[in-house]
This record gives structure tokens, C-alpha cells and sequence, in this order.
């Protein structure tokens, strides 16, 4: 088996609470293997700029409790390229570095397996609030960034009840509804519009002047920006025309991926973290870390991003040729786990918004 002496550890993509908690519990699992640990900077651009320092552990003290991430975070276009893949590898020869553990999301994982492919053994741990890596049942930051959500419009609801107003709040989350729809049953809201089920307009209409007619003052409807930009600015607008209810528009946007993590993703994090390196020192690559039914588990990379495509309905002709009838069959029982999940909670949040 290959013997490990020194890794790197990277962020990249969105930057997300709970990163410093799996840098931490990486730099720490390795230490305590006796290998040394290298931080990477600004994700592949340090790769490529050699911009890579060593990290004791000491240098990753205080720092679970931190959001963001240490090493930074950056969108690097020339990684994909075979010119930047080829200066990535000889940092890592030039460093001595003979694995990476790169946290990030899906395209931070679609980097590691070229990585992979290019010699460098690559481990991923998804980090993103969005909660869009199918594999994982959630991903590093999607419970903090949520409860940061809940926050914010328990303050909106105060000031809607005040003036008798209607909120229209939109959410990060990409082409995920995730984060909308969980956040949307945890503040009673009104209504909740993600990508994954048709919204329809006129019934929450109805519903507003229903209950404004019962004496109801304050209302919050939950937009993913999964639905466009234009989207729940136009639905502002809409409401207060049709209902007569004073509309106002919030975009939360970058805030809610700031802030310290809470303990659900210190501690997934953390546990992740160390068992990131463990596969790795194992001989173990090309895997993304992943929590299942509360056990920490991992998935072949390559697994991971064929069931995103077929989770999203974007399978491509071929996706499915390298999988064993038993893989697609799992992917397929994973996928309807994760749509009967939305669907039940999209259902309770529209049979308690009265
Ligand atoms: P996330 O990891 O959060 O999905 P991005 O999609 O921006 O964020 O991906 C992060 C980085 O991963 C990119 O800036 C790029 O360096 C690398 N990356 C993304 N897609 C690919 C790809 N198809 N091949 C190789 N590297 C990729
Ligand atoms: O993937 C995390 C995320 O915050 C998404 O929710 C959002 O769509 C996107 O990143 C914003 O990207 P940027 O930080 O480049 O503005």
C-alpha cells in the first residue's frame, strides 16, 4: 500500500460554515497518523500557484468555531484546463504532496477525480450550504446557513405583524429548494417556492386573503433563487396587486453562508474530516464523504455525480454505461428516498400554512 508522508487539504467553490472544522479534523487525523499536512490556498489557484503552506496543530487551533475558511476559497476556470491540470500536478511533486483532501461541492469534486486521474490520489468532503450533493443527506454548512434563515425571517415576521405586511424572502440554495423548504416550515411560512414542484400563484393568493379575512396580519413566502432572479421581486408585486397586502422583497443572499457553524456541522464536519484520511491512508481515492442515515459513509465520486444528474432529471446518453445493473437500481431507490422526502415535507408545509 502507498505510504503516505505528506497531504494537502483545500476549499473550494463556495465557501461554507463548517469548512475550518473539517480543515481542522483533517490537519489533526493526519498529524496523529504521523503524516504531515500541507495547506492549500484559494482552493486550485493555490494548487497551481503554489501557494501551499504547512499546517500544524497549533495553526488549526481555534478555528472549529470560525466561519468561512482559513485557507480561502476561489473559482479557478484554468484547473480545467490540461495546462492548469499539468501545473497542479507538478505543484504537488514540487511539494512533495501525496494526496489532497479538497472540500467544496460538486465541481470541487469534479476537479478532484481529474486530479485523481492525473496521479494525485483525491478525497472530497462536500462543503457547500446548498445541500445539492445527492450522495450525502446533508452537505458541511446547509444546517448552519438554514438556521441563520429561521433567524432573519423570525425578525421579518416581527415587523410584517407590526404593519400588517407580507415578506417574500429569497433563499441561496442554486438549483436546490432544499434550504427554502425546510427553513419555509421551520417559520410557518405562508407559502414556499422551489424549482422542484410547480408553484401556483392563485392558490396563495386565495390563501392570503382567506386568512387576512381571519384577522391573520403578517405573511412570509419562501422563494429559492433556484427560480430565477426576476422571480420573487415579480411575486412581491403580484401579491400586494392581487391580495391588497403590503408586499415587501428581502434577498438574503451571501449572509446566510457566513457565521460560526452550529454543532450539527462541527460535528459532521469533524467527523467527516477524519474519515476523509483514514480512506485515503487506506489507499482509498476518487471517494466524496457522505452522511447516511446518520452514519458517515463514502462514495465513489464518479457514483456521486452520475445520481446528482439523475436526482436533477439531466441523465446524458452513456451516464449510465460504467454502473452495474446493482448500482443504477441503488441510484434509482436513492433517488426516489430524496423525492419522497421533498415531497413529504413540501406537503406538511402546506397543510400547516393556514
Ligand atoms: P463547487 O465546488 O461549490 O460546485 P464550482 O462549481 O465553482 O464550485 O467548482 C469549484 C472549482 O472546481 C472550479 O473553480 C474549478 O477549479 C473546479 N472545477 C469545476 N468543474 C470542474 C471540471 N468539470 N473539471 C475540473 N475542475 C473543475
Ligand atoms: O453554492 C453556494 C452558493 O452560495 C449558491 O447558493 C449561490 O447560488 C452561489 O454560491 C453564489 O455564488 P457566488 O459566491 O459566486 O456569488
Amino acid at each position: 500500500m502507498k505510504k503516505f508522508r505528506r497531504i494537502g487539504v483545500l476549499t473550494s467553490g463556495g465557501d461554507a460554515p463548517g469548512m475550518n472544522a473539517a480543515i481542522r479534523a483533517v490537519t489533526r487525523t493526519a498529524i496523529s497518523y504521523g503524516v504531515e499536512v500541507m495547506g492549500i490556498y484559494r482552493g486550485y489557484s493555490g494548487l497551481i500557484d503554489g501557494d501551499i503552506s504547512p499546517l500544524a496543530i497549533r495553526d488549526v487551533s481555534n478555528i472549529l468555531n470560525h466561519g468561512g475558511t482559513i485557507l480561502y476559497s476561489d473559482r479557478c476556470p484554468e484547473f480545467k484546463t490540461e495546462e492548469g491540470m499539468k501545473k497542479a500536478v507538478d505543484t504537488c511533486r514540487k511539494f512533495n504532496i501525496d494526496g489532497i483532501i479538497a472540500i467544496g461541492g460538486d465541481g470541487t469534486f469534479r476537479g478532484a477525480t481529474d486530479l485523481t486521474a492525473h496521479g494525485v490520489p483525491c478525497i472530497g468532503l462536500p462543503g457547500t450550504i446548498d445541500n445539492d450533493i445527492t450522495s450525502t443527506d446533508s452537505t458541511i454548512g446547509y444546517d448552519t446557513a438554514m438556521n441563520t434563515v429561521v433567524e432573519l425571517v423570525d425578525k421579518l415576521r416581527d415587523t410584517c405583524e407590526s404593519h400588517a405586511r407580507c415578506s417574500v424572502v429569497e433563499v441561496m440554495g442554486r438549483g436546490a429548494g432544499d434550504i427554502a423548504l425546510n427553513t419555509g416550515i421551520a417559520t410557518g411560512a405562508t407559502a414556499i417556492a422551489i424549482p422542484e414542484f410547480k408553484f401556483d400563484e392563485d392558490e396563495l393568493f386565495k390563501k392570503i386573503k382567506h386568512s387576512k379575512g381571519l384577522g391573520k396580519r403578517n405573511f412570509i413566502v419562501i422563494v429559492s433563487e433556484g427560480l430565477g432572479s426576476d422571480y420573487a421581486p415579480g411575486l412581491t408585486e403580484r401579491i400586494e396587486k392581487t391580495t391588497g397586502v403590503e408586499c415587501r422583497f428581502a434577498r438574503f443572499g451571501h449572509v446566510v453562508r457566513g457565521g460560526n457553524p452550529n454543532l450539527f456541522d462541527r460535528v459532521m464536519a469533524s467527523r467527516m474530516g477524519e474519515f476523509a484520511v483514514k480512506c485515503l491512508f487506506k489507499g482509498e481515492s476518487n471517494l466524496v464523504i457522505c452522511r447516511r442515515h446518520g452514519d458517515i459513509v463514502s462514495t465513489d465520486i464518479s457514483y456521486a455525480l452520475i445520481l446528482d444528474r439523475m436526482y436533477k432529471g439531466k441523465l446524458q446518453d452513456g451516464d449510465l454505461d460504467a454502473f452495474t445493473p446493482e448500482q443504477i437500481d441503488s441510484m434509482k431507490a436513492h433517488v426516489e428516498e430524496k423525492k419522497a422526502l421533498m415531497t413529504s415535507l413540501y406537503e406538511t408545509a402546506d397543510r400547516l400554512s393556514l
